[in-house]
């Protein structure tokens, strides 16, 4: 007797060496991080990031209090998280280009709505992807996501590329973080009673990832309107 071939859902969960079967960790009630669930993805995933990004490039914002992000960001789907000296928002337009941010590619919505179905979220429906770029030195500072229009919808983040540290914090900043490592295919979803964790990453150190090279890129998708 011949053994079954491997079928192409197994053959994605390990094509590459950082990969690893999925697996979920628990971070709080209902916050989860699901390991290498976004693997199979990965593929559709950049050809729609490369897409996106032609429309509306990474670019470094300004913070409220004038300081220049050390990530780059950019935004597809009806609204987009944006900064600049007057404050933080969803907008309609790209306020680079003037025009509406690229549209949320499929592959996003499907991957966020079976990794929220996953965490105990049905039904999540994403209307705003933020796109991270961090270089190696590039961080993001504690801080709660509180500019959706209902904290009922959970978040769902995907990382791609370098492994970056995460940190998970409490409903205080001045509250103890957990570390939790983000490595390329890592989904973490957040909600619930969790849905205002305050959250950051450390700064990225140098590494070369065989599919993304020097750098980490990150999809945070959320209900925003
Ligand atoms: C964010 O909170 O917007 C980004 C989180 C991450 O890059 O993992
Ligand atoms: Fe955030």
């Amino acid at each position: 007797m011949h053994s079954e071939p491997l079928g192409p859902t197994t053959l994605d969960l390990f094509a590459d060496a950082d990969q690893q079967p999925a697996r979920t960790e628990q971070l709080g009630p209902q916050a989860f991080v699901l390991r290498g669930f976004a693997l199979p993805w990965v593929p559709r995933l950049l050809a729609a990031l490369e897409q996106t990004l032609k429309a509306a490039p990474f670019r470094n914002m300004l913070t409220p209090g004038g300081f220049t992000m050390s990530v780059g960001l950019s935004n597809c789907g009806a609204l987009g998280w944006t900064t600049d000296r007057s404050g933080y928002r969803y907008t309609a337009l790209d306020p680079v280009s003037g025009l509406p941010w690229p549209p949320m590619p499929q592959v996003f919505r499907e991957l966020a709505q079976c990794a929220a179905s996953e965490a105990g979220f049905a039904d999540f429906a994403p209307d705003a992807c933020l796109i991270n770029r961090y270089l190696p030195g590039a961080k993001m500072s504690l801080h709660q996501d509180r500019n959706e229009g209902s904290y009922e919808p959970p978040i769902v983040s995907i990382s791609l590329g370098l492994p970056a540290m995460f940190l998970f914090g409490g409903m205080q900043r001045s509250d103890k973080s957990q570390r939790v490592p983000l490595l390329h295919g890592d989904v973490v979803v957040w909600g619930g009673v969790d849905r205002l964790r305050y959250h950051g990453v450390l700064p990225l150190k140098e590494g070369l990832h065989p599919q993304l090279g020097a750098q980490r890129i990150n999809f945070t998708l959320r209900t925003a309107g």
